[in-house]
């Protein structure tokens, strides 16, 4: 391609061989053109206020990204994008809204800032340029030489999107109504089906009436030949609708599977924390009882109510009479399940909330199976099961007893709606009614057999309806929960050097009545180490958890560096943190899988040097698939120390600025815990840590120890200064050390006389 020489196009950034090529290999100076892409996008976004996240990109390494997902990377940030084809007339009617972002031909993008029909020019600017002024005007002619027409229109998103939207039943039937181009499709081919459906009883009218009558041979090959072609072009179409009906039911069955899992990722830590697994994923489970009446009784009863729109007339045509008579019977049924309706209801209910409970033990159980079989459990656990069970079987029993009573209510009508209209026909035709011939009788019959079933199925679906009402309704429960951040793109994404400061800070766990901190302030300088210590229950790790953004409604100010946390985007704040915990759950999958947890652009050099940094390099090397050995679900093949260096690893892996230890050694044997703490100079090079330990020596080398105390502050200082003058410290330490002092190591020398004097 040609180098774009005019100066007037030197904004656009002109396609450079070497740098085309590799994607690496260009000199600092000249960035690649999926760099030059990316900054454009990122220069647009940030135009509408929103910072996009290079680490939320999803991109194959070196592969450059379809223009797809470049809008989904800045969809997911909270923006409406599209990706288009323009030509110059389109691009030059874009009135100013922001800035659209060209794609060029070599990969690379230029930012289009305004469009100027009257002189036939667009404004562009270059992503790379530093100043916002820097623009140059360019003609179709230019354009065209570097700009093959695709583009990315981006927009703030306005107000909740659709997705956000709460889970109602709503918002159901408009996920419903997205797909109305197959269901008109569907609609039709029912509407065709039904007055195919007419043809044979009337054709049977015929027979009885002319055929038999007047012996007309020639009049039954036609009607015959009629029959049989009808019936074929019946099941043609039958089949295609069966097909648009799966179609319909696939693709909802998709989006809500998606979006179910997208809206449950969003819920806050302490839903999860404040709710029983198995309550979640039951009332989850309900999601599958609205998908089937979406996909299934819903659209089966819409199509039965274009079977009698086409068919109730034809009844009336035959006989008016006895198609009132169908119709007040369906009446009947209808008035009969609605009569109903409220006790079957709170049966449901009932039932539904024991089958909660029985859900409940089983999936505590499959959880807890370690400790039920340890502590040699099972006794209780099967009786609390088989209460559990009963239960549940007697409210099932309950709701069957009385949604068996409309059951058994409705069967006189449905039986008049078949036999009893045919006495009564057969009446009126004895009575001389010149309306009602054998013929006539019989095709009222045939299709009347077709009308009262659909008839009595849409006052059934009242009784669904409410079913499905109930399902939204436990589904909703869980997913409807106020998610942990509403807008996920929002907030800064500063760069951190990895200083701390809590200023007054107070906490109160949701629920709780005591707070879990008081005005608890400190700073934690870049690079250095906190240690935190304090009884079970004080706090420590309740620190770590707001550091995390996972409890938010903290008082008082946590600042790092100098960004208030509240303003950091929650997804980069969590990212700039390691975070080790005393049980860490590892994936399914290999370890070095585990490692690198999909983070992009990280291989296994940085699985290697993360391995090394927490000393877990060496049993690594020793399993026979080093890297590559299979880590089974609860890691049953690894010892806990393995796993606990794992984790270790897996915190360092994107070398975080901010690293937090909780209890993250005291799983340990003392060999990997001296193992660990040996490398924890080398692992704090360079970042902030938090490290909480019940045992002090670990945390004898920290810049600063922070002794809590139920939820308060007692002091803070290094470890020698503690030991002099905050006596809870002392007390700790000397518990820990005692018999150090009395086999005569005496390691801590003044503590005793200090103690003596009673501060
Ligand atoms: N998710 C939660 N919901 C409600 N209260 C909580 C929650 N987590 C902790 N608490 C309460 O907050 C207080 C502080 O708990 P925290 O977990 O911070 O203690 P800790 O110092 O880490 O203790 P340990 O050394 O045992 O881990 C405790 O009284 C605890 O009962
Ligand atoms: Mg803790």
């Amino acid at each position: 391609m040609q180098r774009a020489s005019s100066a007037s196009l030197a904004a656009v950034p002109a396609p450079d061989p070497a740098a085309a090529g590799s994607g690496e290999g260009a000199a600092p100076a000249a960035p690649s053109p999926l760099e030059v892409r990316l900054l454009a996008l990122v220069a647009a976004a940030r135009f509408h206020g929103i910072e996009l996240d290079r680490e939320d990109l999803r991109v194959p390494e070196d592969e450059a990204p379809a223009p797809a997902v470049l809008v989904g990377w800045m969809q997911a940030a909270g923006l409406w994008a599209r990706a288009v084809r323009m030509r110059w007339r389109s691009l030059l009617a874009i009135k100013a809204g922001g800035p659209v972002v060209l794609l060029l031909n070599d990969g690379s993008a230029a930012l289009m800032v305004r469009a100027d029909p009257a002189r036939n020019v667009v404004w562009l600017r270059d992503p790379q340029a530093v100043n916002d002024e820097q623009v140059v005007a360019v003609d179709e002619l230019r354009l065209s030489r570097v700009w093959g027409g695709e583009a990315v229109l981006v927009r703030r998103e306005r107000g909740v999107t659709f997705e956000d939207e709460p889970f109602t039943f709503a918002w159901l039937g408009r996920m419903v109504w997205l797909e109305k181009v197959v269901l008109r499709d569907v609609v039709l081919g029912s509407i065709v089906l039904s007055i195919l459906a007419i043809a044979p009883p009337m054709l049977v009218m015929v027979v009885l009436d002319k055929v038999i009558t007047y012996q007309s041979m020639s009049t039954l090959t036609l009607i015959a030949l009629f029959l049989v072609a009808a019936a074929f072009y019946e099941a043609y179409l039958g089949y295609i609708r069966r097909r648009l009906i799966q179609i319909v039911a696939t693709r909802l069955d998709a989006k809500l599977g998606l979006h179910i899992f997208r809206r449950l990722l969003g819920l806050p830590i302490d839903y999860f924390e404040r709710n029983q697994t198995g309550a979640i994923l039951f009332k989850l489970g309900q999601i599958s009882k609205v998908r089937d009446f979406m996909t299934g009784r819903l659209l089966t009863t819409m199509l039965d109510f274009v079977t009698l729109a086409v068919m109730v007339p034809v009844l009336f045509w035959i006989n008016v009479p006895l198609t009132w008579m169908v119709i007040g019977a369906a009446g009947c049924v209808a008035l009969i399940i609605v009569a109903f309706m409220p006790a079957v209801r709170a049966a449901f209910g009932r039932w539904l909330d024991a089958e909660v409970a029985r859900n409940n033990i089983m999936v505590e159980t499959v959880h807890g199976i370690r400790t039920v079989k340890s502590l040699a459990l099972e006794p209780q656990q099967r009786e609390i099961w088989d209460q559990r069970v009963a239960e549940a079987s007697s409210r099932k029993q309950a709701l069957g007893d009385i949604s068996n009573w409309p059951q058994t209510l409705v069967v006189p009508f449905e039986t008049f709606m078949t036999r009893g209209v045919l006495m009564v026909g057969a009446y009126m035709a004895l009575q001389g009614d010149l309306t009602t011939s054998v013929g006539a009788l019989f095709a009222f019959m045939m299709l009347s057999g077709r009308v009262s079933q659909p008839l009595v199925s849409m006052a059934r679906l009242v009784e669904d309806l409410e079913e499905t009402r109930m399902a939204v309704g436990l589904a909703a429960s869980v997913l409807n929960n106020r998610p942990e951040t509403s807008n996920p793109g929002a907030g800064l994404r500063p760069r951190f050097e990895g200083a701390i400061s809590f200023k007054g800070v107070d906490f109160t766990y949701p629920g709780s009545r005591n707070p879990a901190l008081v005005d608890i302030s400190f700073e934690v300088p870049a690079g250095t180490m906190l240690g935190l210590v304090g009884r079970s229950g004080s706090g420590k790790s309740t620190i770590t958890r707001l550091l995390q953004g996972i409890n938010r409604e903290y008082e008082g100010s946590i600042k790092i560096d100098t960004t208030d946390l509240r303003e950091i985007n929650l997804a980069h704040l969590r990212r700039s943190f390691g975070v080790v915990l005393q049980d860490n759950f590892l994936f399914r999958g290999t370890i070095r899988e585990n490692l690198l947890a999909g983070r992009p652009g990280l291989t296994i050099t940085d699985a290697v040097r993360a391995a090394r940094l927490a000393g877990a390099e060496e049993f690594i090397e020793r399993l026979p698939q080093g890297y590559e050995t299979q880590i089974e679900e609860g890691s049953p093949n690894l010892s806990g120390g393995q796993k606990q260096r794992l984790a270790i690893a897996r915190a360092l892996i994107h070398d975080p600025r901010l690293l937090i230890l909780d209890e993250a050694t005291s799983a340990l044997d003392p060999e990997s815990e001296a193992l660990v703490n040996a490398n924890i100079h080398r692992i704090a090079h360079g970042r902030s840590m938090l490290i909480v330990s019940h045992r002090l020596s670990s945390l004898v080398d920290c810049h600063q120890i922070l002794v809590l105390d139920q939820g308060r502050m007692v002091d803070i200082g290094p470890h020698k200064e503690l030991l002099e003058r905050c006596s809870v410290y002392r007390q700790l330490w000397l518990q820990q050390h005692r018999h150090m002092e009395s086999s005569g190591m005496g390691k801590p020398a003044s503590p005793k006389p200090v103690l003596a004097q009673g501060d």
